[in-house]
């Protein structure tokens, strides 16, 4: 049984409130963080927690946090990153509605550790039932005198505001976010400067994911080496895993990082197993941006070990026979699924979403999208899947942000996978017509 750490209070009715928070060992991190603990050994118990950035990338956050300049005179930053629109990812919403004080606890320790007097939930604009659980959580706070002026007395100042994005994918990219943020367009910026340097308002920014922002009050309560000690090798700590698709038990999860792929899907302590007892076909791993696995590269490595939820694990063999943790967003597939249609759904919303500042990302994503449409239509060749292929290689690398690459590495996974499956659709008609159906549904 994996520890609860981030979740171990979400099932405590009232938990979103202050007090019941606080009657549960709420913001006691924050007291003793305040009152005994230098800002600078806060940065330092996050490195040593080996914590990874839970947002997708899983940069380590002490390093990232040891960048931030601070130049003298200059405010710093703190952005929340609740923009949470991975296709697959649903677990910062999870976290923020069920226990939002966990999320400004470990806002305010962040804060105090950076330095940052001002800091930003930026949170999806679907989201704005959450942001009024938020506001009202950090409206108690304040009242407390946990956010405002000279915080428990110890001098520190910080105020939190809440910020609702409009819906864009593109948005959750931390200098998209920025920008919109700062009121303008949500298209990345060129890097460097990273937001460390010049982020928000052009002054030094850290820019977290929100379950990488909860962790820290575990971390700073238990201390860093204890965090450690949890999850395997330099994926250390709990990682909360959004299940969906064809399982038996869909939801949230918080696992130990290193609980094999094979347990979590088939254990009932997590999705229990593929739902009406089909056969496990396919997993994207961490959101729609990460490679497809067939089932045989997922429960196992091309070396035959078994695949395990960790950074390192899901990542083994590459490209070629590996995948990613990224936001972890688990989507199984059971023997039903086509992989064509799935991967359609994907191509129609990066190409709905590119923010069209690169021409590879902006017309190679129209593209994707009409092809695939053209071989689910009856119309396809082969040498249409050959072109898919092209294009995404022509995307790969060559955007200023990753989302020209999670465009791209969904079509390049399922080609190199499930190639035969592409050559089905162009081969055979009575596949055809079915899909027509789908594209009806689709469309209406
Ligand atoms: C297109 C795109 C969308 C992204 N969406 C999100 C998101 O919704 N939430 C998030 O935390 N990070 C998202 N990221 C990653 C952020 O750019 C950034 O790496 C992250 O917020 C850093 O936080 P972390 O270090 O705590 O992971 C996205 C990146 C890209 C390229």
């Amino acid at each position: 049984m994996s520890e609860k750490i981030l979740l171990a209070l979400d099932h405590i009715e009232g938990i979103a409130s202050l007090p019941v928070y606080a009657q549960h060992g709420g913001y006691a991190v924050l007291k003793k963080g305040l009152s005994d603990i230098p800002a600078q050994q806060v940065v330092e118990e996050v490195k040593i927690s080996g914590l990874r950035g839970r947002g997708g990338a899983g940069f380590p956050t002490g390093l990232k946090w040891s960048f931030l300049a601070k130049p003298e005179g200059v405010p710093r930053y703190l952005v929340c990153n609740a923009d949470e629109s991975e296709p697959g990812t649903f677990k910062d919403r999870y976290l923020m509605e069920r226990n939002p004080h966990l999320l400004i606890e470990g806002m305010i320790i962040s804060s105090y550790g950076l330095g940052a007097n001002t800091a930003y939930i930026y949170i999806r604009g679907e989201y704005f039932y959450i942001a009024r659980i938020l506001e009202q959580a950090i409206k108690e706070a304040y009242a407390e005198g946990y956010l405002g002026k000279n915080i428990l007395n110890s001098g520190f100042d910080l105020n939190l505001h809440v910020h609702v994005g409009a819906g864009a994918y593109i948005c959750g990219e931390e200098t998209a976010l920025l920008e919109s943020l700062e009121g303008k367009r949500g298209n990345p910026r060129i890097k460097p400067p990273f937001p460390a340097v010049q982020g928000l308002y052009n002054c030094p920014t850290v820019v977290n994911n929100v379950e990488t922002l909860a962790a820290v009050v575990p971390i700073l309560d238990k201390g860093g080496a204890a965090y450690a000690a949890v999850g395997i090798g330099k994926s250390t700590g709990t990682k909360l895993i959004s299940a969906s698709g064809h399982i038996n038990r869909p939801g949230v999860y918080e696992i130990e990082l290193g609980v094999p792929v094979e347990e979590f899907i088939y254990s009932d302590e997590y999705c229990g197993g593929m739902r009406n007892g089909k056969k496990l076909k396919a997993v994207v791993a961490g959101g729609s941006s990460v490679p497809i696995l067939p089932a045989d590269l997922i429960l196992k490595t091309a070396e035959g070990a078994p695949r395990l939820m960790s950074y390192e694990s899901l990542a083994e063999g590459g490209f070629q026979t590996g995948t990613m943790m990224g936001s972890g967003g688990f989507i199984v597939m059971d023997e039903d699924t086509s992989i064509v249609k799935n991967l359609y759904t994907f191509a129609r919303f990066y190409h709905h979403e590119s923010c069209g500042q690169c021409s590879p990302c902006r017309e190679g994503t129209g593209w994707m999208e009409r092809i695939l449409h053209k071989i689910l239509d009856g119309h396809g060749t082969i040498m249409d899947i050959d072109l898919l292929w092209d294009i995404q290689k022509n995307i790969d690398g060559k955007t200023i942000c990753p989302l020209g690459e999670a465009a791209a590495w969904p079509v390049a996974s399922a080609i190199r996978h499930f190639r035969s499956e592409f050559e089905e659709y162009v081969l055979n008609p009575h596949l055809i017509e079915d899909v027509k159906h789908y594209y009806r549904l689709q469309t209406i």
